[in-house]
C-alpha cells in the first residue's frame, strides 16, 4: 500500500530536483520537452529549464520571440512539457498554460541576468526555424568566436523572450518491477491512475 502521504513525499522530492537542475546541467530534468500546437499538429522539440516556482507550481524557459513554438502558444497557450528520469526512470509530464512575456518588466529583468554567451543566441540575423539556401551559423559574424560587448547585445533583447508555463495538472509516474506508481496532482489534490 502507498498513502497520499507518500506520494506527497514523492512530489516534492521531485519539485526538489527540478528546482537543482535549474543550474545542475548533469541533472537530466535540465532539459525537457515541450509540446506546442501547429495548426492542429502537435509539434515537439527541446528547452532548457531556466526556473521553477513550487507554489503554485510554474515552469520558465528561454526562447526568441521570433521562433514558430512562440507564434503557436500565442494561437494556443495550452501545452504538454515532459521530463523524464532515465537511471529512476521518472517521468514527469505537466499541462500547462503559457504566458509569454517580450520586452517588458519581466523579459528585462531576466536579460539583465543573461550572460552575454547567451544574449548572442538573440542576435541572429534569420528568425529560428527560416528556410535558408546555404548552411551558415546564424549568428553575428563578428562574434562567432567570442562573447559580444555587452553593448552590442542589446540589439538581441527585443527578440528574447521569457516564458512562463502554469503547470494545470502533473502525470508522475515511475516505473517499478513490482507495480509502477503513478499519479496526478491537479489544485493539490493528489489522485492515483493505473499505469
Ligand atoms: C539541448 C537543446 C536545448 C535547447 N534549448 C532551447 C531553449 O531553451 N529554448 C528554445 O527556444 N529552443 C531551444 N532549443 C531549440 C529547440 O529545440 C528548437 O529546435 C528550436 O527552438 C526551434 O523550435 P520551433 O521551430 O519549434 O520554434 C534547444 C535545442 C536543444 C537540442
Amino acid at each position: 500500500m502507498i498513502s497520499f502521504q507518500k506520494l506527497k513525499i514523492i512530489y516534492n522530492n521531485e519539485l526538489d530536483l527540478l528546482k537543482d537542475a535549474i543550474n545542475n546541467s548533469k541533472n537530466p530534468y535540465h532539459t525537457f520537452t515541450l509540446s506546442s500546437i501547429n495548426n492542429n499538429i502537435p509539434e515537439l522539440r527541446t528547452i532548457v529549464l531556466r526556473g521553477i516556482d513550487k507554489d503554485p507550481f510554474k515552469i520558465f524557459f528561454n526562447s526568441d520571440v521570433r521562433s514558430p513554438k512562440i507564434k503557436q502558444l500565442k494561437i494556443n497557450n495550452h501545452c504538454s512539457i515532459l521530463f523524464y528520469d532515465l537511471k529512476r526512470k521518472m517521468q514527469l509530464r505537466l499541462q500547462c498554460k503559457a504566458s509569454i512575456f517580450n520586452k517588458d518588466d519581466i523579459s528585462e529583468e531576466i536579460w539583465y541576468k543573461t550572460p552575454l554567451q547567451s544574449r548572442k543566441c538573440y542576435m541572429a540575423p534569420y528568425p529560428p526555424s527560416k528556410k535558408i539556401e546555404n548552411w551558415e551559423p546564424n549568428l553575428p559574424k563578428k562574434y562567432l568566436k567570442k562573447d559580444p560587448t555587452r553593448k552590442d547585445s542589446e540589439v538581441g533583447y527585443k527578440n528574447f523572450s521569457y516564458i512562463q508555463l502554469e503547470v494545470i495538472n502533473s502525470d508522475i509516474l515511475q516505473l517499478h518491477h513490482d507495480g509502477h506508481i503513478r499519479f496526478i496532482v491537479h489544485k493539490k489534490t493528489f489522485s492515483f491512475i493505473s499505469s
